[in-house]
């Protein structure tokens, strides 16, 4: 089972969603992330979300940005986005119906993971604690299929 999970830069929410579900799913399952955009392609994660991720125990320094391409469609069996915006970017890269089935909001009732990117670090803590949550229920989800 292969996940992935999109934001817009890569350096913020899917680096962090990334190494949260990947340290609670273990080896059996390949999680990666991805950007709708590529202003970042190449580049570490945010040193904020570096940090906060570290302060909880996960270390995701090693991860570097890529944007998204139509080949993940064919590789990953499921695409979490972060909020309406990549839901819409990514749906209008999808070229069949069972590419467009594999994309899901990762929060419920369309709430967005709010972007960081501009604000301060209490809003990496709030995404940190927000993507810790619902990861937990995806992992839920995953082990009871
Ligand atoms: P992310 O945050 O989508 O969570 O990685 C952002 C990172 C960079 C930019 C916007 C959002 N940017 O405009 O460069």
């Amino acid at each position: 089972m292969k996940i992935l999970m999109v934001c817009l830069g890569n350096i913020c929410r899917s680096p962090i969603a990334e190494g949260v579900l990947q340290s609670k799913l273990g080896s059996d399952f390949i999680v990666d992330s991805a950007g709708t955009g590529d202003w970042h392609v190449g580049q570490k994660p945010d040193e904020r979300a570096i940090a906060v991720s570290k302060k909880y125990g996960i270390n995701i320094s090693n991860l570097r940005a890529r944007q998204i391409q139509t080949q993940d469609f064919d590789e990953f069996d499921l695409i979490f986005v972060m909020d309406q915006a990549n839901y819409a970017d990514v749906l209008s890269l999808a070229k069949t119906k069972e590419h467009r089935e594999k994309v899901q909001m990762i929060l419920k009732n369309e709430q967005n993971v709010p972007d960081p990117y501009f604000g301060d670090d209490e809003g990496f803590e709030e995404v940190f604690k927000l993507l810790d949550e619902v990861t937990d229920e995806v992992v839920n989800q995953l082990k009871s299929k």
